[in-house]
């Protein structure tokens, strides 16, 4: 990493996005380009409708991404550089011969687990993890990671609460089972989250988003809601924030970049029944620059954007760089999205304290 000497430019190692929702079809032609533009690795989540279950349906929709980036005008360098990785939707009735068809593939990365119910076309997920044992035996003996979205589901749980129960109840147990297991413990939102992953082995990870980083769940409640800060798990209150800024800034190769970034046309966000996801792909890196700078840790940014994620997977960190610099960008107020829709990003239309120098 080299930083100017008053902190007001920073060039790095490029980014990875480890974990994103891109979707699917026309939606490609909006959110593959804005991945591409700061990120070379993306964890592509599955939550298709249907969702992909098989490595056969995960190169299908490799390939879709892969041309959807041919026909963007990133830069050539961009493309080249491009490298979705896809993931498995964990059901009940995935088998241990899917899990080694993933591994020969190359192709897939790693298999989620979305307790049923839980978020966004989350309906096929798991209904219990006992379910699942056989192949999580043999993720663990083939090195394929499992990707929690660590929430329960049951309807007597406290929204607010239902990460630490996921924790406590399914998660705890399921390590002590498979000790060698490689978890990511996907965008956390609390301090317990934040305790647990540091008091497991090197095994256990975790990633965090913009959003967790810079508000809590006063920013979408208080003054009116607003809808576009609404994402699962849903934001907490202010001591969590601080904590996930603590470690995701202290240097600890435990907690590493994914935005969770997570499209959904305006209209549906802005509704009476509004979706959940906050969608950041295209500010990303301001947006955590911004999170970092606050505490005065900017020089924290490189580890957490570029090298831990790699080093988790066990992959080579990236050859290429990019400079962010500490010049005000305004934020879009929102992007063309399919059927004539729009998308409007995390804090459009404001102010971001950092922006990508362009190469
Ligand atoms: O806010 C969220 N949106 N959380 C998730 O877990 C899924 C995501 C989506 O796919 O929209
Ligand atoms: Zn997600």
């Amino acid at each position: 990493m080299s930083p100017s000497p008053n902190n007001t430019e920073i060039t790095i190692i490029q980014p990875d996005d480890w974990h994103i929702h891109l979707r699917d079809g026309d939606a490609l032609q909006t959110t593959v380009p804005h991945a591409a533009d700061s990120f070379n690795r993306l964890i592509c989540m599955p939550n298709l409708v249907p969702p992909v279950k098989t490595t056969e349906q995960a190169i299908g929709y490799r390939e879709r991404i892969m041309q959807a980036l041919q026909n963007s005008n990133i830069s050539d360098d961009r493309k080249q550089s491009f490298d979705p990785r896809m993931v498995l939707y964990l059901t009940d009735n995935t088998k241990p011969e899917d899990i080694i068809n993933a591994k020969k593939s190359g192709v897939v990365q790693a298999v989620k687990l979305y307790p049923a119910g839980a978020t966004t076309n989350s309906a096929d997920g798991v209904t219990d993890i006992k379910n699942c044992v056989q192949v999580i035996d043999e993720m663990q003996k083939q090195g394929i990671p499992l990707l929690v979205h660590g929430e329960v589901t049951h309807s007597h749980v406290d929204i607010f609460d239902r990460e630490k129960k996921f924790l406590d109840e399914v998660l705890s147990p399921l390590i002590q089972q498979f000790p060698e297991l490689k978890v990511v413990c996907e965008h956390i939102t609390t301090a317990d989250a934040a305790e647990f992953v540091l008091a497991q082995s090197n095994n256990v990870a975790a990633t965090i988003t913009p959003q967790h980083l810079l508000f809590n769940r006063n920013h979408m409640l208080v003054g009116g809601i607003k809808p576009h800060f609404y994402c699962l798990p849903i934001l907490k209150r202010q001591t969590h924030q601080k904590t996930l800024i603590e470690v995701a800034t202290s240097g600890s190769p435990k907690f590493f970049l994914g935005t969770d970034s997570a499209p959904h046309a305006t209209h549906a966000k802005e509704n009476a029944c509004g979706c959940a996801g906050c969608y950041s792909a295209s500010i990303a890196l301001p947006l955590y620059a911004s999170a970092f700078d606050a505490v005065g840790k900017i020089d924290k940014l490189e580890g957490f954007a570029s090298l831990f994620g790699p080093k988790f997977y066990g992959l080579p960190v990236n050859e290429s760089h990019i400079t962010l610099v500490k010049t005000p960008m305004q934020v879009p107020n929102s992007y063309d999205y399919f059927d004539n829709s729009t998308i409007t990003p995390l804090m459009a239309g404001e102010h971001l304290d950092w922006t990508i120098k362009a190469s």
